[in-house]
């Protein structure tokens, strides 16, 4: 499946693949801060971003990813990214970050609802994988928030050169209970 033309409307927010459009967006809010407890680093330089958004763009054509932008609805304004990689496997993951001015609204949690969302209703998946840093409670959050369930944990360095204890949350789909 072709994710590069969906978009995707929720009460608050706007939900659209990305595009080169946001790069300057990206290279700006992806910090260091915002990056503590991510796998990825901060890109250095405008073309670090540009390749990534690149590749984002070809797998999202390919149909092995669903990489968005996450906007204001009414304003547009650029929020951040929401993923769900490997939707061609039957354990897609899920990945999320929300610009440092804009946490604590609720956004993060939309976004990653919506994802659930599209995938029970596009996907025959068994579970939907959240890796997250023990650390980072806001995050924990969003997976427990739907229904997930802690599976296995491992130690993992990011790309910053930094050791985190990964806590992997399995999603089931809607009408499915774990197998
Ligand atoms: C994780 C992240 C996406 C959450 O986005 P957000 O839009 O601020 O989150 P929400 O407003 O939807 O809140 C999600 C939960 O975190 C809680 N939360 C938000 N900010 C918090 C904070 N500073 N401390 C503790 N909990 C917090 C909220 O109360 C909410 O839980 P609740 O629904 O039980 O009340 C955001 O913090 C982020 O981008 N962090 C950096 C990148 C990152 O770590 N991504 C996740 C990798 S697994």
């Amino acid at each position: 499946m072709n994710t590069s033309k969906i978009m995707i409307k929720t009460e608050n927010l706007i939900l659209k693949p990305i595009s080169l459009d946001h790069k300057e967006d990206i290279f700006r809010e992806f910090t260091s801060e915002i990056t503590t407890y991510t796998y990825p680093k901060p890109p250095e330089k405008i073309e670090d971003t540009i390749g990534f958004i690149e590749r984002a763009m070809k797998t999202n054509q390919e149909g092995k990813t669903l990489l968005m932008v996450v906007l204001k609805k009414g304003t547009e304004e650029f929020l951040g990214c929401a993923e769900l990689h490997n939707i061609d496997k039957d354990t897609p993951e899920l990945g999320i970050w929300i610009k440092k001015s804009a946490h604590g609204h609720g956004y993060g949690r939309e976004a990653i609802t919506t994802l659930k969302v599209w995938a029970d209703q596009n996907l025959d998946y068994r579970y939907l994988l959240y890796p997250v840093a023990e650390e980072n409670h806001p995050s924990r959050r969003i997976p427990e928030s739907l229904g997930g369930e802690v599976c296995c944990d491992y130690d993992e360095v990011s790309m910053s050169g930094v050791e985190h204890h990964i806590l992997e949350y399995r999603i089931y789909p809607e009408d499915k209970s774990p197998q």
